[in-house]
């Protein structure tokens, strides 16, 4: 099937026909974006307000990031105030994913992600890119058409390579760490079974690596998961996998472990020796979705285990050589996707849902200050 590639941002005031040229990068446009704050700068927050996560943190030299509401940032001033102020670093929490990106075939939204580009700039963060390639979240075209057998797997690594260009290719330069391979291996510490591994088989993982590396050659390429925050079967998969695209002269960079935690389970004390064992092969590390959930309702025995949840996390990436970014997926209760997900949980950000500041939050901000 042919199909003519158009971008159409829905912010964008008028719709835009973009001709992607060979790099992929097109000139387009960027929705406007009020400047907010000054506090929020890291100019201003020098001056007086060095209280913050992302003033500690900049003395600290880490990047400081929470994945980002984008309807949030729209519609609620205090929400979109406090990410400019507390954060030198921004994940979309959901706009660059596959579903939100071309949700019909061929038809390019950059919208909603660009406003978010343009409101990092407009604040001095840094962007971190979430994410190109996932089993999840996949636009109901592609996976439709797989099942149904109207893609065929030749066309379907086409579709991932051509997916890969445009979104890398359009972010080219803006964006510092791109989660290239998101959640790519199962709790027992196998290739996760999806469309990608039955159709394409394993080598798909090395391809994104490279198809990214081209058309971004600057950013950091990481692979990211969950449940490697400690010394596990998984974690061991993973350390397996990297070393071998290492040896291979896979372009990747940076292994991203994303932290989301519950207090009902414990915390594996052994992080800080995870990270150092990816650092040695030749990777950097961040944590890149940071919360630490609680069975409902929340006490203050649960609010202090949260607390040390995340101390435990902040302090490896602060005692790791190369750990260069900690982000929270959320910082208020007030929008997380927890209590969706996991039924009766919540609770697992640093702000309550009154943007009031949790022990999690102080815990957080006294770490960050003892690494300044
Ligand atoms: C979640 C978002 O927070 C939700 O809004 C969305 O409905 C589902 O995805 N691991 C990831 C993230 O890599 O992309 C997920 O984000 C959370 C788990």
């Amino acid at each position: 099937m042919k199909v003519t590639r158009v971008v159409a941002g829905a912010a964008v005031a008028a719709a835009v026909l973009v001709s992607l040229n060979a790099t992929g990068a097109p000139a387009a446009p960027v929705a406007s974006v009020a400047p907010v704050a000054a506090a929020g700068q890291d100019a201003a927050v020098q001056g007086g307000n060095a209280d913050t996560l992302r003033a500690l943190a900049k003395r600290a030299g880490l990047k400081i990031g929470t994945a980002v509401d984008m309807s949030a940032l729209n519609n609620d001033a205090t929400y979109k105030d406090r990410v400019a102020a507390e954060f030198n670093s921004v994940t979309a929490e959901n706009v660059m994913k596959w579903s939100e990106i071309e949700p019909t075939r061929g038809v390019l939204n950059f919208g909603p992600a660009d406003q978010l580009v343009a409101f990092a700039k407009a604040n001095g963060q840094s962007v971190r890119g979430h994410t190109l390639l996932w089993h999840s979240q996949l636009p109901g075209w592609l996976t439709e058409g797989v099942a149904s057998g109207d893609i065929d797997s030749a066309e379907l690594r086409q579709l991932l390579k051509q997916h890969v260009f445009d979104v890398a290719g359009h972010f080219r330069g803006k964006i510092y760490q791109w989660d290239v391979a998101n959640e790519v291996i199962d709790d027992n510490g196998q290739l996760r079974d999806t469309i990608w591994l039955q159709k394409l088989g394993p080598g798909y993982i090395a391809d994104v690596f490279r198809w990214a590396h081209q058309a971004d050659p600057k950013a950091k390429l990481y692979i990211n998961d969950y449940n490697v925050e400690g010394l596990n079967a998984k974690a061991d998969a993973y350390y397996e996998l990297v070393k071998q695209l290492k040896a291979d002269r896979v372009p990747i960079h940076g292994f991203g472990m994303q932290g989301h935690l519950g207090v009902q389970f414990g915390f594996d004390g052994r992080a800080l020796q995870n990270v150092q064992r990816f650092e040695a092969l030749g990777l950097e590390t961040s944590f890149t979705e940071v919360d630490v959930r609680m069975l409902m309702p929340a006490d203050n025995p649960k609010l202090h285990a949260q607390a040390n949840g995340y101390s435990i996390l902040l302090r490896a990436c602060l005692l790791a050589k190369k750990c260069t970014s900690f982000t929270v997926w959320g910082f208020t209760d007030k929008y997380s996707w927890v209590p969706g997900f996991f039924t009766g949980q919540g609770a697992a950000n640093l702000l309550d849902e009154n943007f009031g500041q949790k022990p999690a939050y102080q815990a957080v901000k006294e770490t960050l200050a003892l690494a300044g």
